[in-house]
């Protein structure tokens, strides 16, 4: 079933992320399509909802499977006026306030991966992709693409990701609403981006601490370039996570 957008816009009119919506049955990618919009000026709170996309990217150069009316593909347009280097801190927020929501349906099963891989039984339900229009040395707009699996199921994944990919359907047994989903998503982040901008980063950090296993471990952080393994002590001010490594 196609989500309702007529819904969807009755109940998020007036709410700080949402207000402005953009439904499309079909898009290529919604990022491509919400940085568009960013540059044209689109306020703050501007969200963009997909029934499937063609051209769903994730990170690293890698596409996201985007299948019809079963997950959830969507980007939000922030416009936080804070300096280049604090960006990273929305990317770890946006991890913090999707895993919180997804316990609410697999409770204390859901983890992050640095900076903000959302995994429940080290296998991936969420992927985020934050997209930064940089102005001098500050934030223009960011975009914040989220992509939630919800509804499909195990035999639905490319052989590629089978293994490496879960879904709150195969984690729960049950279909999830993806309205709901999506309306507990958008208060979330809301909550946790007006704490961002009034307090700053230290309840962000310390959620995002709690809710992760990578702690102690030994790790390996793949850049394009080169690979840095080490072990992971700490989550820094700027969102880095903090390696110690032989050097
Ligand atoms: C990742 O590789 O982990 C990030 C995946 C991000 C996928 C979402 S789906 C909605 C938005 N539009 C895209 O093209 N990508 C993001």
């Amino acid at each position: 079933m196609k989500l309702n957008q007529e819904e969807l816009k009755q109940i998020l009119a007036g709410k700080f992320i949402g207000h402005h919506l953009h439904y499309y049955e079909e898009i290529g990618s919604t990022n491509d399509e919400a940085f568009r919009l960013g540059l044209a000026g689109a306020p703050e709170g501007t969200v963009l909802i997909a029934d499937r996309q063609t051209a769903g990217r994730g990170r690293m150069q890698r596409s996201w499977h985007s299948p019809d009316e079963t997950n959830i593909y969507n980007s939000i347009i922030l416009r936080p006026e804070i300096e280049l280097a604090k960006a990273p801190q929305i990317s770890i927020l946006a991890g913090v306030a999707v895993a919180e929501v997804l316990n609410d349906y697999c409770p204390d099963k859901v983890k992050l991966k640095w900076p903000n891989d959302v995994l429940i039984d080290r296998k991936k339900v969420c992927g985020i992709l934050p997209q930064v229009k940089t102005s001098a040395n500050a934030v223009n707009f960011i975009v914040l693409g989220i992509g939630i699996n919800v509804n499909i199921n195990n035999n639905q994944f490319p052989d590629e990701i089978r293994d490496l990919a879960t879904s709150l359907v195969i984690e729960t047994g049950n279909e999830i609403s993806r309205l709901e989903l999506i309306i507990s998503l958008y208060e979330n982040l809301t909550k946790w981006y007006k704490q961002l901008l009034k307090k700053g980063f230290g309840s962000i950090r310390e959620k995002w601490l709690s809710l992760t296993p990578m702690i102690g471990q030994t790790v390996q952080v793949m850049f394009y370039e080169e690979t840095v393994s080490g072990q992971a002590i700490g989550l820094d001010e700027d969102g880095s996570l903090i390696l110690l490594t032989e050097e």
